[in-house]
């Protein structure tokens, strides 16, 4: 049987289920009923939800939990996080608590700069570009005015325009290398406008100025980029070591080791990679349940954390004069308006509980829970090692997957209290628990 199937987007959602169910599910009944039991109640909800994409079946759940406590620039926030994985929520709000009382998070906003390309190939005299370029600067500028008139009354807009050449790299390769504010939008949209019109006007221009034989000029695309260097944020905490003591461990102790695992995220890349994970699971958390695009995040994030020419860790740590310092200094292009922050209705739950906060506070926001992450995961590395905390929150799945009763949950939460527990333990230990009860 072929699965190939011709207009399928102009199918309706019922007769898309339909197919789906009966093409590709061992049992189409109860496929659909699954499908139809995750659709949402209220008509104007789920048609909301059905066009942030395309050929939508079903909503795919993702829980949103809160961490609280967290203590940025001096007010307490609560962060709203999208995540499956376990431990994340519980690791955040762990961290939140252990520093609420040792000054909390401390941000910085560098710079909210973006940056796109016209990348285009030029074969011919790069004194007559040059020539074209500052000639048509200011028409490539005004080719873009009616789509920039509302950004610029929000304070943003296009800040510079460079010609870069690149042939150096690759045979003929030049870049219109275009800078830009976006206020409090992430501005994907915005950017990739402004440059598919300037890259028609950059044609007309160097048509005009380069007539020569000898010269020719494609543009291969316009984009933006989500290598961000000039969109940075900073998030720190510092204290002096001695408020470090964590039960028998000394604050001494545990500072020196802490900065131990950071250096070699710093000088190891097989490490760097999982330390980062370990950063992004908080970043992105954020970054979903508040209506942003993670992927672009990521981009970002993993290409800064690859300018040293290696890869290498996103945060940092210090102990100077027995003071610790650790923080993040990372790349975020973070929109607060437009996307998804005032269609989808939890989006919009997110924002308000971080009380609507611009695109830069947003920006600490993020790069704090990434911070607070990093130090969850680094604290337990580096004394109880991580599959203590991981099991305990991980037990819940494992329960759940086995088909433990509620009974059954609550005593075997308490037999595995004080030990790591693995998914074959829990298997002997429920199956012994009913064997028992018969
Ligand atoms: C797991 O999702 C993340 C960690 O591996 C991060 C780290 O190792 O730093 C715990």
């Amino acid at each position: 049987m072929t699965k190939a199937i011709q207009g399928f987007s102009k199918l309706s959602k019922a007769e898309k289920q339909t197919w789906l169910a009966e093409n590709h599910l061992e049992n189409p009944q109860a496929a659909l009923r699954l499908m139809q039991s995750y659709m949402h109640g209220d008509d104007r909800v789920q048609r909301q939800h059905d066009e942030f994409t395309e050929n939508t079946i079903a909503n795919f759940y993702m829980p949103l939990g809160v961490a609280p406590n967290f203590l940025i620039d001096g007010v307490v926030h609560s962060i709203p996080m999208a995540t499956e994985e376990s431990s994340v929520v519980a690791a955040a709000a762990k961290a939140a608590s252990f520093w609420l009382h040792r000054g909390g998070f401390k941000t910085q906003v560098i710079s909210m700069t973006k940056v796109g390309h016209v990348h285009f190939s030029y074969s011919g005299h790069s004194s007559d570009l040059t020539t074209a370029f500052n000639e048509a600067k200011p028409a490539l500028l005004a080719s873009t005015d009616h789509i920039t008139t509302n950004m610029r009354q929000r304070g943003g807009g296009i800040l510079s325009i460079a010609l870069i050449d690149k042939s150096d790299a690759l045979k003929d390769y030049h870049q219109l290398a275009v800078q830009f504010k976006t206020a409090d939008s992430m501005g994907a949209n915005f950017i990739n406008s402004c440059l598919e019109v300037m890259a028609q006007a950059w044609k007309m221009a160097v048509a005009d100025h380069v007539a020569t034989k000898q010269s020719t000029m494609e543009v291969i695309m316009s984009i933006l980029s989500n290598h961000n260097p000039d969109c940075r944020v900073i998030s720190e905490v510092t204290c002096p070591v001695t408020d470090l003591k964590d039960g028998e461990i000394q604050g001494e102790d545990f500072a020196q080791k802490f900065k131990q695992a950071v250096d070699i995220a710093e000088i190891e890349p097989f490490r760097a990679a999982t330390h980062n994970k370990g950063i992004m699971n908080g970043i992105d958390a954020v970054v979903m349940a508040t209506g942003n695009d993670f992927r672009a995040v990521e981009a970002g994030c993993h290409s800064h954390a690859a300018m040293g020419g290696q890869y290498s860790s996103l945060s940092h740590c210090s102990i100077i004069d027995g003071q610790f310092r650790f923080w993040i200094d990372i790349p975020l292009a973070l929109g607060t308006v437009g996307g998804l922050t005032k269609l989808h209705p939890l989006v919009t739950l997110s924002h308000e509980v971080l009380n609507n906060p611009s695109a830069k506070q947003l920006m600490g926001i993020v790069a704090t829970s990434g911070l607070a992450q990093n130090f969850a995961a680094l604290r337990a590395l580096t004394t109880t090692g991580i599959q203590q905390g991981h099991m305990k929150m991980h037990l819940k799945n494992i329960l759940n997957q086995l088909g433990a009763n509620e009974g059954e949950k609550q005593s075997l939460t308490r037999k595995f209290s004080k030990s790591t527990p693995h998914h074959a333990d829990v298997k002997i230990a429920l199956q012994s628990l009913r064997s028992l009860q018969q």
